[in-house]
Formats: structure tokens, sequence, C-alpha cells
């Protein structure tokens, strides 16, 4: 193992229990394609999960107001990536998934208004995760084109935990919310020690 560490300050957000290790950004910096490839399926699931949440609850227009815009700059980093993707050549392929996403979809509460809080917070923490990662890449990979595309898409990812936040927030009192928080946060660190034998951006 090389001594690469991930950088603290990176990892220093409030939502996620542990940053991550220097195995995986280790791993990461080695197969910058597959991270590329995991990376745009991200974008476009991350749209796919906001706009799922808009059908869910259909009469919620501030929900509706804050994440249809969240949910179009996901697909424009999408298209980002993908055309990056295009220009090097490399083909979108379907990757096999870690277990991190369906883990996190488990905990999340079959109740509502339970199950409304719990998918704000599982989604505002795979948006702190990647805000973490791309941070990580932003800075340690050794490709300016890259590190000048992750460095380019973090401040938006910062703003989509802050507004799961917010749609947090103006719903339930805020022990309520750090006490679910916790619990998640620790079930979301908690599965990414099991290491995947290649990278992706949560495994
Ligand atoms: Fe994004
Ligand atoms: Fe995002």
């Amino acid at each position: 193992m090389t001594a690469v560490q991930p950088d603290a300050a990176a990892a220093r957000i409030r939502w996620l229990a542990a940053p991550s290790s220097a195995a995986w950004l280790e791993q990461a910096l080695a197969h910058p394609e597959l991270v590329l490839i995991d990376h745009a399926h991200c974008e476009r699931k991350a749209a796919g999960a906001a706009l799922q949440l808009m059908f869910r609850y259909p009469r919620d227009a501030e929900l509706a107001a804050l994440l249809s815009p969240l949910a179009r700059e996901e697909l424009e980093h999408f298209e980002r990536v993908l055309a990056l993707l295009q220009r090097h050549g490399i083909t979108l392929r379907p990757l096999a998934a870690p277990p991190y996403g369906s883990e996190l979809g488990k905990a999340v509460r079959r109740q509502e208004p339970e199950r409304m809080l719990d998918s704000f917070l599982v989604a505002g923490l795979i948006e702190a995760r990647s805000h973490e990662r791309m941070a990580l890449l932003a800075r340690h990979s050794p490709d300016p084109e890259l590190r000048q595309l992750y460095g380019d898409l973090l401040a938006s990812e910062a703003r989509h935990f802050g507004l799961y936040w917010l749609l947090c927030e103006r719903r339930w009192p805020r022990p309520l919310l750090s006490e679910r928080l916790e619990q998640l946060a620790t079930l979301e660190a908690s599965l990414l020690t099991v290491p995947h034998p290649e990278p992706r951006m949560h495994s």
C-alpha cells in the first residue's frame, strides 16, 4: 500500500460517520475508467432518486420545487461524464452494483412519515459521500482532466446534500433528525468497510 491518505478536511462533513479509507482511494486511482463509468451511473441514479420522490409525493409542491432542479442538474452531470467517456472511447456499460444502495434502501422504514424522513436522509448521505469522494479524486487524480471534472462537480454535490437537509429541517425537529441521521450514517459508513473487488463511487 502506498501512503495516499484521504484529505481530512474533505472528509469532515457533518453527514458522514467516517471518512473514506486510504484503501478505497488507492483502488479508485488505480482504475479511473471504472470509477468514471460508475460515476456516470451514479449521476443518472441521483436524478432518478429525486424524480422518484416527486412522483411518490405528488402533492408536495415545495419538494417538487427543490427536487426538480436537482434532478435536472444531475442529468447535466450525467451528460458531462458521458461526453468525457465518449471522448476517451470508453463505453458506458452496466457495472455490478455493490450492496451499498440496496442495504441503505432496506433501512428506509415503510410507514409514513418515517419513510419520507429516511428517504431524504439516505439521499443526503449518498450525496455527502459522493461529495467527499469527488473531493478526494479532484485532489489526487493524476489526470488534470479528471481533477477538473471532479472539482467542477463538487459545489453542486454539496448543495444537494444541503437541500435534502433543508427538506428534513422544514418537517421534523432537529433532535429527531440528528438521532436518525446518526443511525443511518453509522450504517452507511459500515457498508463501506467491506472491500469490493472493483472500485465504485460507493463501495
Ligand atoms: Fe451530481
Ligand atoms: Fe448530487
